[in-house]
């Protein structure tokens, strides 16, 4: 599909068709326990209108392919994230109707997030220094469905200039389930306004520090905190290159004592 074919505009009406469709794709695209409930979601796009810099500011981006009327068609695709003062960027959420998959609708919503970011990051009259993004590594890789679906991530991370941020594993709380277990995530890098090579050991407990406070509200005490950073976890920024058999393999540094 031509770049010129697919459309991607922000939703601002909570109470709308299209709203129905994005909901619709995050509930069948996203597995319960990596969402938060649709009405946060809902919230977010509400405030849009009120937002003022200073303030957490999240976008809901939708796509769809282009209409012979020049209008866009239903919503293919959706990209949820924000910027957050102090911090950077977040990428939260991000999905693609099956049948337009591989169509390049999911880089082009990253890609589009990450550009939205940065408007928001000139607003509060600063810089973007990256963009994190939060992914589940499939529990059964020896599935076909579930290594394809890891794969087509890994790739469209790679193509959207992320690297993956090795030797942690990042443990959020379950929102959809509380009672279950923390939910063990990969984290991934988009270098934005700061080059990758600035981005040392120090930076990166940083970076997985400031989601676990800023968006978690986590403490140096939690549980959660010192099980995705004990003292003696490193971590370092992979690039994602595929191997020799074209897959991307993530690089396994020694675990750390916080880690399965
Ligand atoms: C991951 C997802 C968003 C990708 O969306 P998409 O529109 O297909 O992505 P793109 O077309 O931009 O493709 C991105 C890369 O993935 C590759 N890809 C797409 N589908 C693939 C598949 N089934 N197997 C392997 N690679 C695949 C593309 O070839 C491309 O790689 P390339 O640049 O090396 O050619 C989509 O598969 C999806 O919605 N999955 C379910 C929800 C999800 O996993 N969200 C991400 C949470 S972090």
């Amino acid at each position: 599909m031509r770049e010129a074919e697919i459309v991607c505009w922000e939703a601002l009406d909570p109470v709308s068709a299209e709203m129905q469709q994005a909901r619709h794709l995050y509930e069948s695209t996203l597995d319960e326990a990596e969402r938060i409930p649709w009405l946060w979601i809902e919230k977010a796009v509400t405030s849009r209108a009120t937002w003022r810099p200073g303030r957490w500011s999240p976008h809901l981006l939708l796509s769809a392919r282009r209409r012979r009327s020049r209008l866009p068609g239903p919503v293919a695709g959706f990209a949820y994230g924000m910027h957050l003062p102090g911090y950077g960027g977040y990428a939260c959420y991000l999905g693609v109707e099956p049948r337009f998959r591989g169509q390049g609708i999911g880089s082009r919503l990253m890609s589009l997030l990450v550009r939205v970011l940065q408007v928001d990051a000139a607003c509060e009259g600063v810089h973007l220094p990256f963009v994190v993004v939060e992914s589940h590594e499939p529990d059964a890789p020896e599935s076909t469905k579930d290594s394809a679906l890891w794969q087509a991530r890994l790739r469209l991370f790679r193509r959207v200039g992320a690297r993956h941020l090795s030797g942690l594993t990042f443990r959020a709380p379950n929102f959809m389930r509380r009672s279950a277990g923390p939910v063990p995530l990969q984290l991934f890098l988009i270098p934005v306004d700061k080059p990758a090579e600035t981005f040392d050991g120090a930076a990166l407990r940083g970076v997985a520090a400031g989601l676990l406070q800023h968006v978690y509200g986590r403490s140096e005490r939690d549980p959660l905190y010192r099980e995705t950073l004990p003292p003696d976890c490193r971590p370092a920024l992979e690039v994602l290159a595929p191997s020799r058999n074209g897959a991307i393999a993530l690089e396994r540094h020694p675990q750390s004592s916080g880690s399965p």
